[in-house]
Order: structure tokens, then sequence, then C-alpha cells
């Protein structure tokens, strides 16, 4: 394929992505995104493998075959609940992605440049490989707090910020070294020097950041995963993965960015490490009285009494799997004249828009799934609210308390209507670790058991 081919796929290529991404943005057109994106990527690698720049294409099939084998295995096998999981690992590749491709870059030369090339191209290899090792351990941290490895509480070093900044200061002293010095031994030293901070830094940044504050680092390592590919693109002089690593790359900044204010957090903050959170209180289920239980007859007679439900589902509605009992239940009180609706906050579950993608496989319809903004000020006048599986997306301790973990988070405020009933296995704090104090108010009432199971009953007494 010639050069001048190539670039004609590319642009092509780079115009389906960004259909794509519009594709992405609204449920509807969801699906119709998603094939943009894979229109674009095979045009892509079709385009990169035949083009004039590529050698050895035996050995690329023969990766492609692994690595498509592994990714195929993985998307089959990963439940919905482990998706954040996943996304953090593939992030982590990018990262370390970059680091190789920048050190090879660095080892390889080719024909002599240009002092102010040479500079450029320097720089490109020094920033690459600080990208991809900041977005290489942080991802790791991630996947390990994600899947319960290490703990999602915020790890608090004494002068943590001042440790960021020396790390940053450091670092660019040393691309100062690397780029102004003449010496190959002092360009290595400076190189690996700033690839172990980088690491650490990576590392530290992840790791003090606390478990209500996840949803904005997944989507900012995403952010960095595409910063770290438009570098490589820069270093391997590649057109297409500098324009798709910059659409990663302000896509995931642009999300994080809408997260922090729909969490109410102040962006610079969550990235610099939780700054400004003192975190200290995560309340004790013993100082917060007692808590009342019911049973799943008692529910549906409820249900059958109210003339407004609203469902508010959460993490525990996901692993449960009860998104279909949920459907059904919302059909059949519809059916009755109920008004029901859905609740949804905008960190529900453990990725952007996890409460939305199960409702709509279940296909409760799309009229009904309203966002918290746009229900926030119903509750007042609801008789009746199921929280299946929700936990720190309706604490009121978030707005009460002013020292939890979770404080300035805004959440739904169910606690405003008439009865509440929590579908929960225990009474064990929800991701971010803070106890809930709307359990044990006086218009709520505990249904235990698993989730899918106890709507399922009710269901039956319907
Ligand atoms: P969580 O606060 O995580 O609480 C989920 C609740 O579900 C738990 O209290 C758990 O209690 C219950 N549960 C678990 N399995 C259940 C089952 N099979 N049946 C019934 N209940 C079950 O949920 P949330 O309100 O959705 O909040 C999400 C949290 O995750 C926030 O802190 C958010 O910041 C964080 N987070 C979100 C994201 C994104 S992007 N959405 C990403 C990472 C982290 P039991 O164990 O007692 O049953």
């Amino acid at each position: 394929m010639s050069g001048g081919l190539v670039t004609a796929a590319y642009i092509v290529a780079a115009i389906l992505f960004i259909f794509s991404l519009a594709g992405l943005s609204r449920h509807e057109t969801s699906q119709q995104g998603n094939l943009f994106g894979i229109v674009g990527m095979a045009i892509a690698l079709i385009a990169t493998i035949l083009g004039p720049d590529s050698g050895n294409i035996g050995w690329i099939i023969i990766a492609m075959i692994i690595g498509g084998a592994i990714g195929i295995y993985l998307a089959r096998k990963v439940e919905m609940t482990e998706m954040p999981e996943l996304v953090a690992v593939l992030h982590s590749f990018v990262g370390l992605a970059a680091v190789l491709v920048g050190f090879n870059s660095y080892l390889d030369q080719g024909i002599p440049m240009e002092p102010v090339m040479e500079n450029i191209h320097l720089t490109e290899v020094f920033l690459g490989i600080f990208i991809g090792a900041v977005t290489f351990t942080g991802s790791i941290v991630a996947f390990s707090k994600l899947r319960g490895i290490i703990s999602s509480k915020p790890l608090m070093l004494p002068n943590r910020h001042k440790l960021n900044l020396a790390a940053l200061a450091l670092s660019f002293l040393l691309l100062l070294m690397f780029v102004c010095t003449g010496s190959l031994g002092w360009q290595v030293v400076a190189l690996l020097l700033m690839t172990v901070i980088a690491l650490a830094f990576g590392w530290h940044l992840v790791a003090s950041i606390g478990g209500a504050d996840m949803p904005v680092v997944v989507s900012m390592l995403n952010s960095y995963s595409g910063w770290a590919a438009a570098a490589a693109g820069f270093m391997l002089s590649n057109d297409l993965l500098i324009v798709t690593g910059a659409l990663v790359g302000s896509s995931g900044a642009i999300l994080s960015y809408v997260m922090c204010k729909a969490m109410n957090r102040s962006f610079i903050s969550v990235i610099a490490g939780g700054f400004g959170t003192d975190g200290s209180s995560t309340g004790e289920a013993e100082e917060m009285g007692d808590y009342r239980g019911t049973t799943a007859e008692e529910v549906a007679e409820q249900l059958q009494n109210s003339t407004s439900v609203i469902i508010t589902p959460g993490y525990g509605m996901a692993v449960a799997q009860a998104q279909y009992p949920v459907a059904e239940i919302t059909e059949k009180l519809r059916a009755r004249g109920i008004n029901v609706r859905f609740g949804i906050h905008p960190v529900a579950g453990r990725l952007p828009g996890h409460m939305n993608v199960l409702l709509a496989e279940a296909k409760v319809p799309y009229d009904v799934v309203l966002e918290m903004d746009e229900i926030n000020e119903d509750f007042s006048d609801t008789d009746t609210v199921l929280v299946i599986g929700a936990n720190d997306t309706v604490n009121p301790a978030a707005l009460d308390d002013p020292h939890s973990p979770i404080a300035g988070m805004p959440v739904l405020e169910v606690w405003k209507a008439q009865n509440v009933i929590v579908f929960k296995r225990s009474m064990n704090t929800g991701y971010a670790g803070v106890q809930n104090p709307l359990f044990f108010k006086d218009n709520t009432h505990m249904l235990f058991g698993d989730a899918k199971e106890s709507v399922e009953a009710i269901l039956r007494a319907l």
C-alpha cells in the first residue's frame, strides 16, 4: 500500500473515531457508535500493516492472533461488574507500550538528525516514557483497588503533596539533563532515573485517592493512556496514533471533569491525590441506633398501596443481576397505574453508565430512567423508594457530615420519601467504607438477602 493511500485510510479512520465518540454519548446511538469505532480500527490496522513502514508482517500477524485470542476470551468471560478492572488493566498495557516504544525509539535512532530535530525527538521520548510509566503503575494500583487486592482507603503519606511536587520538579531537571547533555552515559542515567520516579509517582498518585473518587481516577487513567498513545504516535511518526491518542486523552479528561462536577469534587484535588479531604469519619453502625427489618410480602403490599415509586439501583443490583426481575416489577406496577421511575446517580455501580446499561439490557423504557438531577426534587412527593443494592449514592452523611470521606458528594435524597426499602445482604458499608445513617431512619426498612431473590419474592407476592 502506498504512503498516500495509507494517509487517506488514516483520515477515514480518524473521522470514524470522531463519529464513534459522538454515537457513544447517547443510549440510542451507542451501538452505532461502537460499530463506527470497530470499522475505523479495522481500517487503521489494515492500512498500518500493509503500509510502507511495516516490516515483518508474519510476526505482526502472529502477535495479533495471540492478542486477539486473549481479548476475545477475556471479553466473553468478564462479568459486567468486573469491567472497570479490565479497563484498568488495559490502560496499564497502553502505558507499558508507551514506555517500551520510548526506549526503543531512543535506542534505535536511525539516520542522524539536525540538532533542533534531535532535541524535539529526545523530548518526545522523555515525555512518552514519563506519561507511559505513570499510566502503567497508576492503572495497576487502580486495578488492585477495584479488585480488592489492596484497600480502597486512601494512602496518606506525610507530606504527600510535597512528594508529588518533588517528583515532578526532579523529572523536569532530568528532562533538561537528558536533552542538553551530549554524553550518552548521562542520557541513559537521566532516562532510567526518570522512569523509576515516574513509576513511583503513578503508584503514589492513585494510591492516595479514596474509594469514592475511584470513578474519576479510572477516567483520568483513560485520559493518561490516550496521551501516552499520542506520545507513542509522535515517536513513531504515526499521525493516526497521535489523533486517536488525543481523542482518547481529551475525551477522558472531559469525562473526568464532568464526573468531578457531578460529585462536587475539585478536579485538581482529585488528580493531585485527594487534596483537601481528611476522611476522618467513617461512622460506626453501633453509634447509629436500631434499624427495622421487613419482608417481601410486606413490601409487596406497600407497593400496591403506593401511587408513586422510585427505584434507585446501585452496585448490588449489578452483583445480583437483579435487573430482569426489577424490569418485571416495573412493568407489573405500571400496568396497575402506579407511577414507577428510576433515579440514577452518576457514579452508581462501578463504571460510568453502569446502571443505564443494565436497565437497557432488561428493556426498561428509557423515558422512566432519570438522572439524579432530574429526579432529586421528586422524592418528597413519593410514596415508596426501593434502594436496590445502592449505598454510598444514597448516603445522607455526604450532606450532613463534613468529616465524611464522601462529604459534599451530591446523593439521591431518598430519605425524603414516605417509605424507603433498602435491599442488601447485611449491614456492611458500600465501596467508600462509610456507614449509612439512612438505614437507621424511622421511615427506612431493611429487606435483607440477595437483591435478585428479594425482588423475585416480591414479584411472587404481587
Ligand atoms: P456501593 O456503595 O458500592 O454499595 C453497594 C451495596 O450493594 C453494598 O452496600 C452491598 O451491601 C450491596 N450488595 C452487594 N451485593 C449485593 C447483592 N447480591 N444483593 C443485594 N445487595 C448487594 O454502591 P453504589 O451506591 O452504587 O455506589 C457506588 C460506589 O462505587 C461509589 O462509592 C462510587 O464512587 C464507587 N465507584 C464508582 C465507579 C463508577 S464509574 N460508577 C467506579 C469505581 C468506584 P451488602 O454487602 O450488605 O449486600
